[in-house]
């Protein structure tokens, strides 16, 4: 059997773990599931024990699948979600929930945080404002309203740092990921004095970090029983998902930009120097290319957009798609595509859970506007896939308008797989929509980063290079000056309810 890498992508919902060849073929994926949960408005929490279980499982389903001895894997590579707080006592235990990515509780500390150090500092220490999905106002909000819980605290960890501490039993992070904590000194690539100071951080609770590909800890001969793996297998820095979606994508040279569609929505922008949008409204971060940094706009909820209409509009053309024998997603593009582009005026703002790009904004809410007697949902279900292109497209105009233009942009996640949706982008965009050919997203990228770790590549360009390809999947066509003329309708409606957002935030 051939060398192969462990890809792990600690997501919202599943933990993602594939088993790749050196040469970039894919031998077996698995995607085990667990619930969040969502205890009051705002809030989203999980149980890393979960996070464990399914990386056990996964691991274990791709090595049966492949049918690979465990001395055929050379190395792993983890990624997962950003942002979230995971706090442990000083024997490595668990002492509450994560707080996640997409909760929103803590606008005031981050309010607080940014005061105390001023934001302009804060911006050229950390690259971005202090947001509310960041890490730092988690800590400093459980500090004020779980003191028994922060008294015990001994380390944070984020998430897929806590999965590696749990294969190794060694504190570790990457810069990429910890680019999300407001805590981290994004051009110098390091934590921040001033931004622990201020926020009455020890150091000691943060892990050492080391850049993506670098090996950072080896499976411990606990976690080789209950993977079957190799003990001392190396395991390596890593990406939080975006940077390492980006690797997995190709996205790893100056000008290439990616939309990815999953629950959140990001474009991705390589920077082969630092540097951040003047206020702040892309994200400044730490690229999984060492010494590199990259600039994303997210959407808090983009497929999760989609979902949202599945499970609350949607029951009846679940039930059909059912009957016929197919996916939902797929019937909702057959209705979309009856419905002229701009969806006859209906338009949606797609700010489910509040939203952080170009909005930094917890208390935006998602709206239909320009609901009329002759829509149903058809219209509604198109006009959710066309506000998310529209709040894509935003991101993409902050690029442009820093001059980071592409000659095509790669997409992928969930979304990218409708034909319907990736035209839209193409029209919207006005630019070609390229696919690549490896479509595992962030844990294919992290697999990756595990073969440049073990020196099996020379660099991240050069693993890129050798195992992804890309090519155009859909052309501007004959919708482009339809969404030219509507995207301006769309912009103006958040600033139009950003008041009454605030207002209805305080029934
Ligand atoms: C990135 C972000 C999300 C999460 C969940 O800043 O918040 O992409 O990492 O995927």
């Amino acid at each position: 059997m051939p060398t192969c890498y462990l890809g792990l992508d600690i997501g919202t919902s599943s933990t993602k773990v594939l088993l790749m060849e050196l040469n970039g073929t894919v031998l077996a994926s698995c995607a085990p599931e667990y619930p969040f949960r969502t205890p009051r408005p705002l809030w989203a929490e999980a149980d890393p024990e979960d996070w464990w279980k399914a990386t056990i499982e996964g691991i274990r389903t791709v090595i049966a699948k492949a049918g690979v001895k465990p001395s055929d894997v050379a190395g792993i590579g983890l990624s997962g979600q950003m942002h979230g707080l995971v706090m442990l006592d000083s024997e490595g235990k668990v002492l509450r929930p994560c707080i996640m990515w997409n909760d929103q509780r803590t606008a005031a500390q981050c309010a607080e945080l940014t005061e105390k150090v001023g934001a302009e500092k804060v911006l050229a220490i950390t690259g971005n404002p202090i947001l509310p999905g960041f890490t730092a106002g988690k800590i400093l909000w459980v500090r004020q309203n779980e003191p028994e819980v922060y008294a015990r605290c001994a380390k944070v960890l984020l998430p897929k740092d806590y999965i590696r501490y749990r294969l190794s039993g060694v504190y570790a992070s990457e810069v990429s990921d910890a680019s999300g904590t407001s805590l981290l000194d994004v051009p110098a690539r390091k934590w921040s004095k001033v931004m622990l100071e201020a926020a009455g951080i020890p150091e000691s609770w943060m892990p050492e970090l080391s850049e993506s590909p670098d090996i950072s800890s080896h499976l411990s001969a606990q976690a080789a029983e209950l993977t079957g793996l190799a003990q001392g297998l190396p395991i390596a820095g890593g990406g939080g998902d975006q940077a390492a979606q980006a690797v997995g994508c190709g996205i790893v040279e100056e000008g290439l930009i990616s939309a990815t569609f999953g629950t959140s929505g990001v474009v991705f922008a390589h920077s082969r120097q630092y540097r951040g949008e003047p206020q702040g409204k892309l994200h400044a971060f730490c690229a999984a290319v060492p010494g590199e940094w990259h600039l994303m706009g997210v959407m808090l909820s983009a497929a999760g957009s989609l979902q949202w209409f599945r499970d609350a509009l949607g029951q009846a053309e679940v039930a059909k798609a059912k009957a016929e024998g197919k996916h939902p997603y797929a019937l909702f593009d057959e209705m979309a595509a009856t419905v002229p582009a701009g969806s006859e005026g209906l338009f949606f703002l797609p700010y489910l859970s509040g939203e952080r790009t170009p909005h930094p904004d917890p208390l935006a809410r998602g709206a239909f506007v320009g609901l009329t007697l002759r829509h149903g949902n058809a219209e509604i279900v198109r006009s959710v896939l066309e506000g998310i292109t529209y709040g894509m497209l935003d991101s993409v105009e902050l690029m442009r308008n820093l001059g980071i233009v592409s000659r095509t942009i790669v997409a992928s996640g969930g979304g990218a797989r409708s034909a319907l949706w990736r035209q839209m982008m193409a029209d919207a965009f006005n630019t070609p929509i390229a696919m690549v050919n490896a479509t595992e997203g962030a844990a294919y990228g992290a697999a990756l980063l595990a073969a440049v770790g073990t020196k099996a590549y020379a660099d991240v360009r050069t693993a890129a290079a050798k195992c992804i390809a890309t090519k155009v999947a859909a052309e501007p066509g004959k919708d482009v000056a339809i969404y030219a003329k509507a995207y301006p309708s769309y912009k103006a409606l958040y600033p139009a309810l950003k008041q009454s957002f605030k207002d209805i935030a305080a029934l």
